[in-house]
């Protein structure tokens, strides 16, 4: 697997903030924007989009990886993420809620590079594995060969 460089890494960031626009947030007024990296370089967007009854509403990354699974496309190398108030510039990094760690990590599993960033010059770098040790994907789960089919395809 190829390593992104540093100008596809700003791409993606800038891709994400430009997500972020997009967010729906009266209840929090927090924007967050993700831009998700597939393994073929096509990179699929989202926004958090929050609702009245509140636990309906998805954070970012889940709203881009569920656009890019129901695509077609499952197998994901990178992730920006990006999230400040509405009106400020990213001061904050945002990672990943815990739910959308485990989200990721089923099509992302271990390796996922997980770019966290304020601005495309200033930003931090995890390996889904920091974010989420020891997590839990479709390798534990026994004897399930719907999953092996799904890797063979
Ligand atoms: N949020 C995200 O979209 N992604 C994260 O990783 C953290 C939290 C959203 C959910 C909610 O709309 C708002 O940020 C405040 O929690």
């Amino acid at each position: 697997m190829t390593k992104l460089t540093l100008e596809e890494k700003q791409e993606l960031i800038r891709m994400a903030l430009k997500a972020r626009e997009s967010a729906y947030v009266p209840y929090s007024d927090f924007m967050v924007g993700a831009a998700l990296r597939a393994e073929d370089g096509r990179v699929f967007t989202g926004c958090n989009v929050e609702n009245a009854a509140f636990t309906p509403t998805s954070c970012a990354e889940r709203t881009a990886l569920f656009k890019a699974v129901s695509e077609g496309v499952t197998k994901f190398t990178d992730i920006a993420v990006v999230g400040s108030r509405r009106g400020e510039i990213n001061q904050q990094i945002t990672s990943p809620c815990g739910v959308c760690r485990q989200a990721l990590f089923e099509f992302g599993g271990p390796e996922l590079n997980v770019i966290m960033a304020k601005t495309p010059d200033d930003f931090m770098e995890r390996s889904m594995d920091e974010l989420l040790p020891f997590g839990f994907g479709p390798s534990n789960v026994a004897g399930n060969q719907a999953v092996e089919d799904e890797k063979e395809d």
